[in-house]
């Protein structure tokens, strides 16, 4: 069985109970600034659950995109995943417990309707009950898991931590207004070996990947008041959602979620790109003594590859804040990962239309947006493997020092990749201190811009200095567009603008003036660090960098450049001050006026808006 079959049987089940199946909200939330994405079916039903009629009545069903981002660090293992469909079934107020628990398990092992699963391959979880918050024990549910026939020996209890959900977890946790309630939650047993690095004994939350939760029906019944106290909601709710892609590794008896046909293209072209068989971890003899950390490279990327898709096709870029700042960590992650199978050519947008083809059916935007998502991810590649090639040259030297705060500064390695890297070495680094550093190095360079800025421009220094520095980003890209013999012919700086004097012997066209407006925005949204290097004269000008026509220079100068020397974006000869990286010249680049200054010379006013 195959995931779109597993949708569909879901999804006609529910509708034939009564549902009417409802489309998945966007992955990217539309008029909700409290959250970045989608995680979990219920987020766009708040409203419902809470009370408003919904349009479409009170039996709800529907396959939801959800991300969760705080699982990025467990996927590698056999189960998780960041991105992942959940079915979803909902009452609003209409059935409740009874009706739930008989109709998942009739859908979980019904051959016909349903996946035809082994009922003794299935564990069912209930709430035990919160000392904390009072909230009591749902009995209820273990007497109608009783009555459908589950065994005792199949049937467990843990407290509010494992069984009651609420978008803020623990009752103790969530805030006033916030809903939530007891649940039942399904567990499929692959029947692979305990590790007992997991605890002694296995059993249904045992973090060992023996069983796997498969579904969880949420009994919305609670509203939590200001007082801390809860109240039950007007009407009774049931909040189901299952793991879509769950369901259907348990429906092929595999225990490794990243064999479902879904990632069959995309594991392909990771095999033939690595030379590396990914290997069925549902072959029964452990394969001790075998590097096995290529599959926890693969499944990061098969992971997060599909993700990006989704994210590109949504709408969303990679970018330094928001969602383009989680967009941006999936695509270097699985960067260094493919890195790590010894792929050293850009990969990930061939991998990526391997989901293209795979939803194409389901999701047609994300294979519509294919071309997108291909120069996106080529794009992003290109740049951070080259920052990957330094960064990772610059940590072996260092050995077990580790200089998280250098590294960012002088290569723009992220810190957090510096961060995961050094845990998988079992190398300590200190965050707290790298984040004073961090402060410290900012409020350095905010003191320095005011110190130089002093008599007058104090107040304005800042935008000065980001003026400053942009400076040099326009003068290079005005070399890339108008051709290498554009030199610098005078400047002018303020507060306001920036205006460049520069040879050239034309008006730019308004393609140019474009152009050159993308090569700065696209400079400043690639978080470029900017450094300062003191050196010879000479030295400075074998590195080609740009100076000023007429100016002289002392024996030693300082030059800065955007981005590393020996990989530089723009070296120029310059006493400063700038930004220390171009992820600080908030806004965006534009050219207000291009107009001949002198003959042979054009002048540019600019802003950053
Ligand atoms: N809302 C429940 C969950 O996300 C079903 O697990």
């Amino acid at each position: 069985m195959n995931v779109a079959e597993v949708r569909k049987r879901y999804l006609d089940f529910f509708a034939k109970r009564g549902h009417a199946v409802i489309p998945s909200a966007p992955i990217v939330p539309e008029n909700d600034p409290t959250t970045l994405f989608t995680s979990s079916g219920m987020q766009p039903l708040v409203p419902y659950l809470l009370g408003t009629p919904h349009p479409e009545g009170a039996r709800l069903a529907d396959s939801q995109l959800c991300f969760r981002a705080e699982d990025i660090e467990e996927v590698g293992d056999n189960r998780h995943t960041t991105f992942f469909e959940m079915l979803g079934n909902w009452s609003l107020g209409d059935y409740f417990k009874k009706e739930q628990l008989a109709w998942f398990y009739e859908f979980l092992t019904n051959k016909e309707e349903g996946l035809g699963l082994d009922p003794q391959k299935l564990y069912m979880t209930t709430f035990s009950g919160d000392e904390e918050s009072g909230m009591p024990a749902d009995t209820e549910s273990v007497d109608i898991w009783k009555s459908i026939g589950v065994n005792d020996d199949h049937l467990f209890t843990y407290g509010a931590k494992k069984n009651w959900w609420s978008r803020a977890g623990v009752p103790t946790k969530m805030p006033a207004g916030e809903i939530g309630g007891p649940d039942s939650e399904v567990f499929y047993d692959f029947g692979t070996l305990h590790d007992l690095k997991f605890g002694e004994e296995c059993h249904p939350n045992c973090d060992c990947g023996r069983f796997v939760e498969i579904g969880n029906s949420v009994f919305m019944q609670y509203v939590k008041q200001s007082n801390g106290t809860f109240k039950e909601l007007p009407k009774k709710n049931v909040d189901f959602g299952g793991g879509l892609e769950r369901l259907a590794f348990a429906a092929i008896g595999n225990p490794d979620i990243f064999m479902i046909d879904v990632f069959d293209t995309a594991r392909t072209v990771l095999e033939s790109r690595s030379g590396i068989q990914y290997r069925d971890i549902s072959c029964p003899t452990p394969d001790v003594g075998h590097d096995m950390s290529y599959i926890r490279s693969f499944r990061v990327i098969l992971d997060h590859m599909r993700a990006a898709s989704f994210f590109i096709a949504s709408g969303v870029r990679p970018g330094n804040s928001e969602q383009g700042y989680v967009l941006r960590r999936l695509i270097r992650r699985s960067i260094r990962e493919a890195d790590k199978l010894g792929i050293k050519e850009d990969v990930l947008a061939e991998v990526a239309e391997g989901f293209g083809s795979a939803y194409a059916e389901t999701y047609p935007f994300v294979h519509a947006a294919a071309q997108t998502i291909r120069t996106e991810l080529e794009k992003e590649e290109g740049q951070f493997r080259k920052t990957l090639a330094h960064g990772m040259r610059e940590l072996e030297k260092m050995g077990d020092t580790i200089d998280t705060f250098l590294l960012y500064t002088t290569y723009g390695f992220p810190i957090e990749l510096t961060a995961e890297i050094a845990a998988e070495r079992g190398v300590s680094i200190n965050l707290d201190k790298v984040r004073e550093q961090m402060e410290a190095h900012q409020a350095l360079s905010r003191e320095g811009a005011v110190q130089k800025f002093a008599g007058g421009l104090a107040d304005q220094a800042e935008q000065t200095v980001r003026y400053h520095t942009t400076h040099h980003l326009l003068l290079k890209a005005l070399q890339m567009v108008l051709g290498p013999d554009v030199h610098q012919r005078g400047s002018n700086i303020t507060s306001a603008r920036l205006r460049i004097d520069f040879s050239y012997g034309q008006k730019m066209t308004d393609e140019q003036k474009a152009e050159v407006e993308k090569i700065v925005n696209e400079k400043i949204a690639e978080a470029i660090p900017v450094i300062r290097t003191d050196m010879k004269k000479e030295e400075a000008e074998k590195l080609g960098a740009e100076h000023e026509f007429g100016a002289s220079y002392p024996d030693i100068v300082s030059v800065y450049s955007v981005g590393p020397l020996d990989n530089a974006f723009s070296i120029e000869f310059c006493g400063g001050p700038h930004v220390s990286n171009t992820s600080e010249l908030k806004g965006t680049f534009k050219i207000l006026k291009e107009e001949a200054s002198s003959a042979g010379v054009r002048r540019i006013k600019a802003i950053l808006q």
